[in-house]
């Protein structure tokens, strides 16, 4: 199975990432510039699958082909052991992506409100770490042979520049009711072999569910394991499996409002949160 395959939704864009990396992998040409896009910025709130989604086009796109070059970049990845010489590794690297016409560098930057960071007068480092991702990101004097992958909770926290850079910057809904439903299928039901559930439980179960993102179906699926392994191989595991289902989701239901709770509590580095 491909790794895209095990995204629930986001149809559509998965399509058009499959557009966009068929197209490069199958008209690439060493030194001939050729329109392309050269950046995704994911965005949307925490556990949403922006993560899940970067993994899997590295997983069913980026890995298997030769023409790509994957660079994780991040502070620990970035920042060299002598103090301020960051710029200096972020200039290589620009220097080695502008001098290898033959591979097309993806450059995964997950949690990037980190080092994409909007500059301000008094936040010198981020500052100056912000303005050579720029550079590097820009690549006005090397051929396009780049593809920035992105992500963020924080879409305000990016700077503004790096953002216009960026073809296509996606926000990531928290899933509908109908795509709650393929989750509980896919990550429980078909999961644990709960046979004999109905059309009308999945419905509840997803009712319930609203507002929960596929972290909270998939920790509800692990917390199932723990409590399913030992029904595994009875063949009634049903009554008892959808009663640990139910517990589960109420469980979560008042995990979230007593996270949402703290957090509110905790200004605003909370309601980040
Ligand atoms: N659309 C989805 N389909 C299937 N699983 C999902 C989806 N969204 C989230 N998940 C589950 O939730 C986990 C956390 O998602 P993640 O990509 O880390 O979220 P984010 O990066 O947006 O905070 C994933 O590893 C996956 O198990
Ligand atoms: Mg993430």
């Amino acid at each position: 199975m491909q790794a895209m395959d095990s995204i629930v939704g986001n149809d559509d864009l998965k399509k058009q990432i499959n557009r966009i990396f068929m197209k490069a992998i199958k008209t690439y040409k060493p030194g001939v510039n050729y329109k392309h896009n050269t950046g995704i910025l994911f965005h949307g709130v925490p556990g949403v699958g922006k993560s899940m989604i970067i993994g899997a086009i590295l997983k069913d796109y980026v890995y298997p082909y030769e023409l790509f070059i994957h660079k994780e970049l991040n502070k620990s990845t970035l920042t060299s052991s002598k103090i301020n010489k960051t710029a200096k590794v972020v200039d290589d690297l620009r220097k080695q992506i502008k001098n290898d016409i033959h591979h097309i560098y993806i450059l995964e930057i997950d949690e990037a409100d980190d080092i994409l960071k909007r500059r301000t007068h008094n936040r010198h480092y981020a500052g100056e770490l912000t303005s050579s991702m720029l550079k590097l990101i820009e690549g006005i004097d090397s051929p396009d042979n780049k593809i920035v992958l992105a992500a963020t909770n924080y879409i305000g926290d990016i700077d503004y520049a790096i953002k216009t850079r960026f073809n296509m910057v996606i926000e990531i809904l928290p899933p509908s009711k109908e795509e709650l439903k393929l989750m509980i299928k896919k990550l429980i039901v078909d999961e644990y072999d709960i046979c004999d559930y109905s059309e009308s439980m999945l419905e509840i179960w997803a009712k319930h569910a609203k507002g929960f993102t596929g972290r909270d179906i998939s920790k509800i699926s692990i917390e199932l394991d723990d409590l399913l392994w030992e029904l595994r191989n009875v063949n009634s595991v049903t009554k008892l499996g959808f009663e640990h289902i139910n517990m589960s989701i109420a469980k979560r239901i008042s995990y979230n409002s007593r996270i949402r709770k703290l957090a509110k509590e905790h200004t605003i580095e909370g309601e980040r949160e």
